[in-house]
């Protein structure tokens, strides 16, 4: 199968909020709110990153990035997530690819660095680690990971865009 991984057009959208709700469905330690993270990001012009998997005109995968700030302070740093595939359509590369190409787009924009809350075994493919330098609380041990593009002098906690707060 054929998959495209191009920028999110507005014509995308209504697919793109489709796509991370069924993913997100079964996910039991989901708040099922991605949706609606991302329609409030895109409102406020905060995805840095805005990537859809095609297969033909479908939508079937998704992922963002926007930034965050670590010790209260703005930094070229960012967030990586959501990223959702259909389940139809997991297990056949396209959370990878769309991972892969998100991580160039930040390296392009001159990112120091990416965060992301999840699976460490799938995000240490990446080469995302944990850090003893940054956190974020409330997540169990290890799932929370970075991955440093640029030498890393930030120290403190990690907070995401208000979009994931409300
Ligand atoms: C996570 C997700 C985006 C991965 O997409 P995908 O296209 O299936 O991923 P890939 O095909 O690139 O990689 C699949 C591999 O990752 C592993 N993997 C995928 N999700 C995983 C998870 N939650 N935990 C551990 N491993 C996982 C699989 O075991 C698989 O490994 P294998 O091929 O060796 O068996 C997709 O499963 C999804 O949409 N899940 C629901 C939403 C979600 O949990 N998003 C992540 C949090 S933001």
């Amino acid at each position: 199968m054929d998959i495209t991984i191009k920028t999110t057009e507005p014509k995308d959208f209504d697919q793109v909020i489709e796509v991370i709700s069924l993913a997100f469905k079964t996910i039991p330690y989901s708040n099922h709110d991605e949706d609606e993270i991302v329609a409030r990001l895109a409102a406020a012009g905060d995805l840095a990153v805005d990537l859809v998997a095609m297969a033909g005109d479908v939508v079937v995968g998704f992922i963002a990035a926007s930034p965050v700030t670590i010790g209260g302070e703005r930094c070229d740093w960012y967030g990586l997530g959501p990223v959702a595939v259909l389940p139809e359509y997991q297990r056949q590369g396209i959370g990878q690819q769309l991972i892969e190409k998100s991580l160039k787009d930040l390296i392009m924009m001159h990112a120091e660095g990416c965060v992301v809350v999840g699976e460490p075994a799938y995000y240490q493919r990446f080469g995302f680690k944990t850090s003893a330098m940054i956190y974020y609380p409330s997540t169990p041990d290890g799932y929370f990971l970075s991955l440093v593009f640029k030498q890393n002098n930030k120290r403190g906690v990690v907070r995401y865009h208000d979009a994931f707060y409300q």
